[in-house]
């Protein structure tokens, strides 16, 4: 793939990387590419990260045509940058974006597209303990008419942001409130693609959770209202007298890379991880009778998050004391040690960028 280069002609300043926050700052540059139903992918550009102009009628404007990815550069303690699973990315872009009829990428093509801007931008990957270079993926659909239908012109792009933790309470356990009004996903709906429209339809809730104290909602299933789902952006895990659980890939949750590897890591170790059906009825259970033993969300932008506190129809559950559990700080110090590079990678997961 051919990828024009234009460099800004006013860099900006890098920030302070013990002030970041999450997704407010963006660094000198974009990836664009551009799609056409009869051309494919064209005009592959690193361009200075300005204001996209749009037609008014866009796609993406009107009928919600949209995917994206998130994934982190990190920046080792020799001074090297790395990404952690891309290629997992990527095949989730692709299948998001069978999901909403929007033109897929090779995957060679989009991990050159990655690897070359963040390889090109990568003096802005911080250091400071905990921050990395957070990478927004992000597609939409682009034709210039009003018309429903799959889309015939289509947009690519990367922006890339410094990042720290995404909660303001970092590791400290964030408090949870169980949703049990709105829904996010239906199964056969858009659930288990990275479509900006899960999110739109995740703020209400959202908005009222935290009108009452709380980081996110956990979510239950769209039909019955009664299994376990995942939170507003991570997957979530319980510890239940012993029991290592996660709810299953039902078609209607985000199938989260760090769900993925928190599983494998923990099998690897010889734990069993139950992926199956968690009714809000055995959790409440387990919260009134002390066998909830842990919760935590995994997710890239929050980590391994511990829980600290549930909220559900009207009663506060709090989790290990509010502290952080034994497996959660486990999971937390494996990955992270794997993605900064302090941990040796033996399952093969990190991907050194040139310098
Ligand atoms: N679930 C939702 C709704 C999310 O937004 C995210 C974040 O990407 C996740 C789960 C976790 O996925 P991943 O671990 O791939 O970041
Ligand atoms: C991520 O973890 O990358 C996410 O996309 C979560 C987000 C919606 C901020």
């Amino acid at each position: 793939m051919n990828i024009s280069i234009t460099r800004t002609t006013c860099p900006k300043e890098k920030p302070d990387s013990s002030t970041l926050g999450f997704g407010k700052i963006f660094t000198d540059h974009m990836f664009m590419m551009d799609y056409n139903v009869d051309k494919g992918w064209y005009n592959a550009r690193i361009i200075p990260f300005a204001n996209i102009s749009i037609h008014p009628a866009s796609t993406v404007l009107h009928y919600g045509s949209e995917i994206f990815e998130g994934l982190k550069a990190y920046r080792r303690a020799d001074g090297t940058v790395q990404l952690f699973r891309p290629m997992e990315n990527i095949r989730r872009m692709n299948n998001s974006a069978e999901r909403l009829c929007l033109p897929q990428i090779p995957e060679e093509d989009a991990l050159e597209a990655l690897t070359t801007f963040v390889e090109f931008e990568q003096d802005w990957t911080p250091s400071a303990n905990g921050t990395s270079l957070y990478l927004r993926p992000f597609l939409y659909g682009n034709d210039e008419t009003l018309g429903v239908h799959a889309v015939h012109n289509a947009t690519f792009v990367i922006i890339a942001s410094p990042v720290g933790s995404y909660y303001k309470e970092g590791i400290n356990p964030v408090k949870i409130m169980i949703e049990d009004q709105d829904v996010r996903a239906v199964r056969g709906g858009t659930g288990y693609a990275k479509c900006g429209g899960n999110y739109a339809a995740s703020n209400r809730a959202g908005k009222r959770a935290e009108e009452q104290g709380y980081s996110q909602v956990l979510w239950l299933d769209g039909v019955e209202r009664k299994y376990i789902e995942e939170v507003g952006a991570m997957n979530v895990m319980f510890k239940i007298a012993g029991e290592i659980v996660t709810p299953m890939l039902s078609g209607s949750i985000l199938p989260g890379i760090t769900r993925k590897s928190c599983i494998e890591v923990l099998k690897n170790e010889g734990y069993t991880v139950h992926e199956r059906l968690l009714s809000i009825d055995e959790l409440k259970e387990a919260m009134e009778n002390g066998t909830l033993e842990e919760a935590w969300g995994c997710g890239t932008a929050a980590v391994v998050s511990p829980i600290g506190e549930l909220f559900y129809q009207g009663v506060h559950y709090p989790v290990n004391n509010g502290q952080i559990g034994e497996i959660t700080q486990h999971l937390y110090d494996t990955l992270t040690g794997i993605q900064w590079g302090r941990v040796e990678d033996t399952y093969g997961w990190t991907m050194p960028l040139k310098k």
